[in-house]
């Protein structure tokens, strides 16, 4: 008599299978549930943010993109963040400043990122700061940023009548350099002359008191700095003129567009251009030129920014 042999299958170590296997797939359920549910696009998505503004927001830096999740969703944030000069810093000053200035209007990003980074965002000669003087030549003034009171440089020397109308005096590498483009000027046939240069707090606040006495507070406020706030009392600025010219008609002579197309070659910029006025915060000046040393003026030069701007984007760190 035969007896098949019964084959009993051990359920223990089945059993102990199904069982690794189970947790294995919930922990790769559980990993993968993990990573979507705190993964950018997640985040970004319960953000509020589209499929097309995520794709967006995903090409920049890890920064920004926690920026974006942690601001929730704003309108204006993909238009912001694509224009060339925003600045993370003032986002949210940018955005203040839209919902103040444009309501339902079309926005202007560049013009907002303009304004806000120079601190136009604020009224002029209000929440003022003193001049980052380490950065020399290279020094900020404006309706934002004041000299230390009553500043006054120590290299100035007086400029001879060969180069400017009696009683100037500019700083000694400003002068040489002046005199090394209008030596330039010259052999291609233009002259140049320097109607104002240094001058002092009081001649400054003469110079405003003066406007403001005939015109009124707004009207010299857009035509001459306050004391302690002007480029001329830097040492580091001209007027310029072609003899005869004046502040009316220097911008129509051939002697200002030689000027204002080559003097970023001896270390100059046109510090007040046209079309610029809300950002420099004065009128067109086609005769006021500001030293910067002739590295700094060619990158200022070819960026096509007024220094308000250059310098609130590249140099103030
Ligand atoms: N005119 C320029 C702005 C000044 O007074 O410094
Ligand atoms: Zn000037």
């Amino acid at each position: 008599m035969y007896y098949t042999k019964k084959r009993r299958i051990k359920k223990g170590p089945i059993i102990v299978l199904a069982v690794i296997i189970l947790v294995i797939i919930l922990i790769v359920v559980g990993i993968n549930l993990y990573n979507h549910y705190t993964s950018n696009e997640y985040r970004l998505s319960e953000a509020g943010y589209n499929e097309d503004e995520i794709k967006e927001i995903l090409k920049f830096d890890e920064k920004y993109i926690t920026y974006a999740i942690e601001h929730k969703y704003e309108d204006d944030f993909i238009p912001l963040l694509k224009e060339k000069y925003f600045l993370w810093k003032n986002y949210d000053k940018y955005i203040a400043y839209i919902d103040e200035e444009y309501g339902n209007k079309q926005v202007d990003y560049s013009k907002v990122v303009s304004l806000v980074n120079v601190g136009a965002d604020s009224d002029p000669y209000t929440n003022t700061k003193k001049a980052d003087m380490d950065k020399g030549y290279a020094i900020l003034v404006n309706k934002y940023t004041s000299l230390p009171e009553k500043y006054a440089p120590d290299d100035i020397v007086e400029m001879s009548n060969w180069y400017a109308y009696p009683d100037n005096s500019i700083r000694q590498e400003v002068y040489d350099a002046f005199k090394e483009m209008s030596e330039a000027a010259k052999e291609t046939g233009y002259t140049l002359i320097v109607n104002s240069s240094y001058r002092s707090y009081d001649e400054q606040k003469a110079i405003y008191d003066d406007y403001e006495d005939n015109r009124g507070k707004e009207y010299a406020d857009t035509y001459a700095a306050r004391p302690d706030f002007s480029e001329h009392q830097t040492g580091l600025s001209l007027d310029v003129f072609s003899p005869g010219a004046n502040m009316s008609n220097f911008a129509d002579t051939e002697t200002f567009k030689w000027l204002s197309e080559n003097c970023y070659k001896y270390g100059f910029i046109l510090r007040y251009p046209e079309g610029k006025e809300e950002i420099t915060g004065y009128n067109y000046e086609a005769w006021h030129y500001r030293y910067l040393g002739k590295e700094l003026a060619k990158k200022v030069y070819e960026s096509g920014l007024t220094y308000d701007e250059y310098y609130a984007y590249y140099l103030d760190k």
